[in-house]
């Protein structure tokens, strides 16, 4: 089992529409992908085709002790989703409580599914740190950074590498980071400028791509579904399909030789 953690220091870059496509993308490659939401919004399971007035998660699951198995979806593409769930209030801080009292509970939580070596988990979470963070991150294989080509990304950047630092880099079986530009918009200077500087800052460091700003992005949230599926053509789509296949190269490169990635 591979996992795929993504994160991001500030919120609404694309942590959720990466999960999803990255997700589908692998799928399409014969992988069997789970695709998980430790997020209380609960939305990657929307570009899947899960019933919206569906409640059940990995958060109710785990209150009430039933196995993760009882709340998996069949998702379009292939993809095997595990929802977050619908919590009351008071539940989701119980969950917390739960989460925080040991950061190793997703990676418990995850060998009772008894994946195979070859099988990939996507972790979508909530943006900057948090228990749920800091959970994903204490699980992973790798890690992909999500930023938009502008300041505040830029500045923010040092703050999830803290991150990633103290919680993933110490375990030997995690293989790096690697950092996908978001809604990228070649039209702009501005985000030429961005992107030149961002390219030095993360100098040597691994960068699975760029993804173009595409308004079928939403369209096909719209259509309860990713846009791999909703249109396989785009720019956009193609920018997925390539970011995955760094990716999956760069996961399977993790169990000859953890370092060597990153
Ligand atoms: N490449 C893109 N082109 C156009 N729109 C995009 C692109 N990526 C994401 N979006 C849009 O940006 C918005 C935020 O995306 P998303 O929900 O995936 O971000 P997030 O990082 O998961 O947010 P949060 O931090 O709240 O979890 C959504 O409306 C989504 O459709
Ligand atoms: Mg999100």
């Amino acid at each position: 089992m591979k996992v795929i953690t993504v994160v991001s220091a500030k919120g609404g870059v694309g942590k959720t529409t990466l999960s999803a496509n990255l997700a589908s993308v692998l799928a399409a490659s014969g992988r069997r992908v789970i695709a998980l939401d430790l997020d209380p919004q609960n939305a990657l399971r929307l570009h899947f085709g899960v019933p919206l007035d569906s409640i059940d998660g990995i958060s109710r699951a785990t209150l009430s002790g039933e196995p993760w198995q009882s709340v998996m979806f069949d998702g379009v593409d292939g993809v095997t989703v595990l929802p977050y769930g619908a919590v009351l209030e008071d539940d989701r801080r119980r969950f917390e409580a739960h989460v925080d009292h040991n950061p190793l509970w997703l990676a418990q939580s995850l060998q009772t599914l008894r994946l195979d070596a070859s099988d990939i988990v996507i972790v979508d979470t909530p943006p900057g740190s948090s228990t749920y963070v800091r959970t994903a991150l204490c699980a992973a294989t790798f890690a992909v950074n999500v930023v938009l080509a502008d300041a505040a990304s830029y500045a923010a950047i040092p703050q999830m590498e803290r991150l990633i630092e103290t919680y993933a880099a110490p375990r030997p079986e995690f293989g790096g980071v690697g950092y996908v530009i978001n809604q990228i918009d070649q039209s702009r200077q501005l985000t030429k400028d961005v992107l030149k500087v961002l390219r030095q800052m993360l100098g040597d460091k691994p960068f699975p791509g760029v993804i173009h700003l595409d308004e079928g992005v939403s369209e096909a949230l719209a259509c309860d579904t990713t846009l791999i599926h909703y249109d396989p053509l785009s720019q956009a789509a193609a920018d997925f399909r390539s970011c995955g296949n760094w990716l999956m190269a760069a996961v399977d490169a993790i169990a000859v030789s953890p370092r060597n990635v990153a």
